[in-house]
């Protein structure tokens, strides 16, 4: 099993004239929990898309889970997202009357599972996000913190071993916040790499590692270029450096 997760090679996006991601080079070890900060505009997104292969870079080197990214057809890409990566967003998709069971269980409905075990998996994942009493409300039934964590429970469905996500505490209230972030922290400690996008210095400072993006480019990464063997290496690492960067 490849140690690392996530390995940028001088990645950079282009529009047009606009330098989103600016040879960018990153390595993120298995069992690793980072998050990313940097201004509006920075490149965050960019990074994180271009990390779950939701877009090719216009230059440089992405593997994920050992797998050469540009190496790979749109069809084999899509596979390797479904089995090796979970996202969430800042928004939540869920659809307006479906019970949330369904919503989830939706999640695997491309996978080929038939719809009785994609309805058991999803009811796990529920249940492991702490909703397992509120399997059939539908979203406008839920709290905004619920449905984030509805969503996170879609993402982590097939127990990925990476997760993506892009301002998830964006939307809700600093409580909600706290137990999505909460969230993220027993899902890293059961083993799934985490990435996190925040605009919370908060947030970002109770993480193992913290990187900084500015106009593109890494401008500070707490643990850069030290993660380089097994998860609990790696958390030990994160924490010592973490530590006494403060
Ligand atoms: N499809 C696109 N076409 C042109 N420019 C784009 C496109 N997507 C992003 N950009 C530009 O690239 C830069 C980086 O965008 P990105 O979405 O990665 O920022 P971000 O750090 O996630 O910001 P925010 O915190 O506001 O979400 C921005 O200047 C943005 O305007
Ligand atoms: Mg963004």
């Amino acid at each position: 099993m490849t140690p690392h997760v996530v390995e940028l090679t001088g990645v950079s996006q282009r529009y047009g004239d606009v330098v989103a991601l600016a040879d960018t080079n990153l390595v993120i070890g298995r069992g690793e929990l980072v998050a990313i900060v940097g201004p509006s505009g920075s490149g965050k997104s960019t990074m994180l898309n271009i990390m779950g292969t939701l877009s090719r870079p216009t230059s440089g080197h992405v593997r994920v889970d050992g797998h050469a990214v540009e190496e790979l057809s749109d069809r084999e890409l899509s596979a390797l997202r479904a089995g090796t990566i979970g996202f969430v967003f800042q928004q939540f998709h869920l659809t307006a009357g479906i019970p949330v069971l369904d919503s989830v269980a939706d999640g695997l409905l491309y996978s080929g599972t038939p719809r009785a075990k994609r309805r058991r998996l999803a009811e796990t994942a529920l249940r492991r996000v702490g909703l397992g009493h509120r399997l059939y409300h539908e979203p406008h039934q839920l709290s905004g913190g619920e449905k984030q964590r509805v969503a996170i429970a879609r993402a982590v469905l097939g127990d990925p071993p990476l997760l993506l996500a892009d301002e998830p505490t964006g939307a809700l209230d600093s409580r909600s916040g706290a137990t999505v972030l909460e969230l993220l922290h027993e899902l890293n400690e059961a083993g799934t790499t985490v990435v996190v996008i925040t605009h919370d210095r908060d947030v970002a400072g109770s993480l193992p590692r913290e990187v900084r993006l500015k106009d593109g480019r890494i401008e500070h990464d707490s643990t850069a270029g030290r993660i380089e063997h097994d998860s609990t290496a790696a958390r030990e690492l994160a924490a010592t450096a973490s530590g006494a960067e403060r």
